[in-house]
C-alpha cells in the first residue's frame, strides 16, 4: 500500500478491531489465560513491556508451559508472536524458552523480536543483586522508610537493563547480536564501565571479560537471528493488510514504573499507556481493553499491601490459589480485593471490561471483604497513592458481603454461579466502572464463563 493517508486509515481500522490485554494489580492476576483466550480471534499477540520477569502459565491440552518472554498466542499456529522494542530481553532466557517450547512439540516460528529490543546482559543481572543486597545491608530496623528496602525484585537484570538504555551509548540491542563491529564496541565499554563500578562489588570481586562476553553474545546472535527484526514495519504492515493485534501487558498496573506505588514498583509502562511506546504503533483508537484482575489480592517481592492478611485467612487464599511465583517461585502475599487499586489501575489502562479470574478461590469463606476505600492522613480517600510511604500507612476501609459455600470450579455460566458469587462481581463491577464479561473459574479453557459472547 503506497499511498500513506490509505495505509494510516487501514491500520486505524484493524486497530479498532485490535484490543489490549493488561493486569490491574500486582501482576499475576492469570493474563496469560486471558490472553490465550482471546487470542483465538487474533493474528499476532505483541508483548510491549517488561521482560522476563513475567511469567504466564498457559495449559495447552493438559500440558502446562512457562512462558516468561514469549507472547502466550504464538502458541497458536499461524499467530504472530512480536517482542517489541519496550521489552528487555535475556537472550539466554529467551533461547532457554524456544527450546522448551519445541522440545513439547510446540512450534515457535511465528515468534519476531525487536532489533531494537534492549538485550539483559550478566552484568544486568549481578547489578540486581548487588543492588538488591546493598539495599538489604542498609535497612535500619526502625525505618519504614521506602528507600531503606530491598524490593524484592525478580533478579532478572530489569531494572539495571532499563537503566542502560537511558544510559545509550553502551545499550546493546537485539539486533546488535549480529553487527559484530558494533557489539564489540558496545560491550568493551559496557565492560569498561561495570569493571570500575560494578565489578568490586560482586562477592567475590571479578572482571568482566569483553572478549568472553562478545564471544556469547554473537553465538546467541546466530540462535536467534531467524526471529530477530524491525518489529514496527511488520506489525504496521500487517495491521494495514486488515490483520488485527492483541497487545499483551506484563506485570500489573500498581508495578508501573511511573504510576505505581513507587519505589516498590518494576521498571517499565505496565498499563495499556506503554503500548505506543513499546510498540511504535500508536494506539489512540485501540478498540478494547481488558483489564484482568484476581477475585483478592497478591502481590510478591517487597512493598505496602494494604489489604494483606497475614493469617490463617491469608494461608488459606494462597493454599486454595496455589499462589507462589512462576518466576520465582517465592509464596505470594495474599489478602482481600483491594478495589481502591483496581480502580487506579482500570483508570490507568482506560478499561472496556473486567476479566475476573480465580474466582473459585473464594469458596467456603463465611464472608467476603472488599476494600472500598483507604484511611489515610485522618480522612478517607478512594484515590490510590503514588508513594510507598504513603501507600504504607493505608488502612482499609473494608465491606463485607456474604460468602459462598458451593465450589464454583464446574459452573458455566453466570447465572448458574451461586448468588454472593454474582453480587461479589457486581460490586466489582459498579465501584471499578466495567462490566465483568469473563469469570475464571479454574486454570483450564474450559473453566471460563464468557459474559460478552452470550
Ligand atoms: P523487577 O521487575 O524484577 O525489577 O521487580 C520489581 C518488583 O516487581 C518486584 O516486587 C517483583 O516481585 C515485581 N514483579 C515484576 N514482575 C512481576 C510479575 O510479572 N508478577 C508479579 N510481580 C512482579
Amino acid at each position: 500500500m503506497n499511498d500513506p493517508a490509505q495505509e494510516r486509515t487501514a491500520v486505524r481500522r484493524s486497530l479498532e478491531r485490535s484490543c489490549a490485554v493488561a493486569g490491574l494489580q500486582w501482576g499475576d492476576e492469570g493474563k496469560g489465560k486471558i490472553v490465550d483466550l482471546l487470542a483465538e480471534g487474533h493474528d499476532a499477540v505483541v508483548r510491549y513491556n517488561g521482560g522476563a520477569n513475567a511469567g504466564h502459565t498457559v495449559v495447552v491440552e493438559g500440558r502446562r508451559v512457562a512462558l516468561h518472554l514469549v507472547p502466550c498466542g504464538v502458541l497458536r499456529p499461524g499467530t504472530l508472536g512480536v517482542i517489541g522494542p519496550g521489552v528487555v530481553v535475556d537472550p539466554e532466557a529467551l533461547v532457554a524458552e524456544i527450546d522448551a517450547l519445541q522440545a513439547a512439540g510446540l512450534d515457535p516460528s511465528g515468534l519476531r523480536v525487536s532489533s531494537a529490543a534492549p538485550v539483559v546482559m550478566p552484568y544486568h543481572i549481578d547489578e540486581d543483586q548487588v543492588r538488591e543486597g546493598l539495599l538489604a545491608s542498609r535497612r535500619a530496623p526502625d525505618v519504614l522508610s521506602a528507600d531503606a528496602e530491598p524490593i524484592g525484585t525478580t533478579r532478572r537484570g530489569i531494572g539495571p537493563a532499563y537503566a542502560e538504555k537511558a544510559h545509550r551509548a553502551s545499550a546493546v540491542r537485539m539486533g546488535d547480536l549480529t553487527r559484530p563491529g558494533l557489539l564489540r564496541k558496545k560491550i568493551e565499554l559496557a565492560a569498561d564501565i561495570k569493571n570500575r563500578a560494578l565489578a568490586p562489588m560482586l562477592d567475590p570481586p571479578r572482571a568482566y571479560d569483553a572478549e568472553a562476553l562478545i564471544e556469547r553474545a554473537l553465538a546467541l546472535g546466530e540462535r536467534l537471528a531467524p526471529y530477530v527484526c524491525e518489529t514496527r514495519s511488520l506489525l504496521r504492515g500487517a495491521l494495514a493488510e486488515g490483520r488485527t493485534a492483541l497487545f499483551e501487558g506484563a506485570n500489573g498496573a500498581l508495578l508501573d514504573i511511573d504510576h505505581g506505588g513507587h519505589p516498590f514498583v518494576t521498571s517499565s509502562s505496565t498499563t495499556a499507556l506503554g503500548i505506543g511506546p513499546g510498540t511504535g504503533i500508536p494506539t489512540r483508537g485501540l478498540g478494547r481493553v481488558v483489564g484482568v484482575m484476581k477475585a483478592y489480592q497478591t502481590r510478591v517481592g517487597a512493598g505496602p499491601m494494604p489489604t494483606e492478611l497475614a493469617d490463617a485467612t491469608g494461608d488459606r487464599i494462597r493454599e486454595r490459589g496455589q499462589e507462589f511465583g512462576t518466576t520465582t517461585g517465592r509464596p505470594r502475599r495474599c489478602g482481600w480485593l483491594d478495589l481502591v487499586s483496581a480502580r487506579h489501575g482500570a483508570e490507568l489502562n482506560d478499561c472496556d471490561a473486567i476479566a475476573l479470574t480465580m474466582l473459585d478461590v473464594l469458596a467456603g469463606f463465611d464472608e467476603l471483604r472488599v476494600c472500598v476505600a483507604y484511611r489515610l492522613g485522618g480522612r478517607e480517600t478512594t484515590r490510590f497513592p503514588l508513594d510507598a510511604a504513603d501507600l504504607s500507612r493505608a488502612e482499609p476501609v473494608y465491606e463485607t458481603l456474604p460468602g459462598f459455600a458451593e465450589e464454583i470450579a464446574g459452573v458455566g455460566s453466570f447465572d448458574d454461579l451461586p448468588r454472593a458469587a454474582r453480587e461479589y462481581a457486581e460490586v466489582i463491577e459498579r465501584f471499578v466502572g466495567a462490566p465483568v464479561e469473563i469469570v475464571s473459574v479454574g486454570p483450564d479453557r474450559a473453566q471460563t464463563i464468557r459474559r460478552d459472547a452470550t
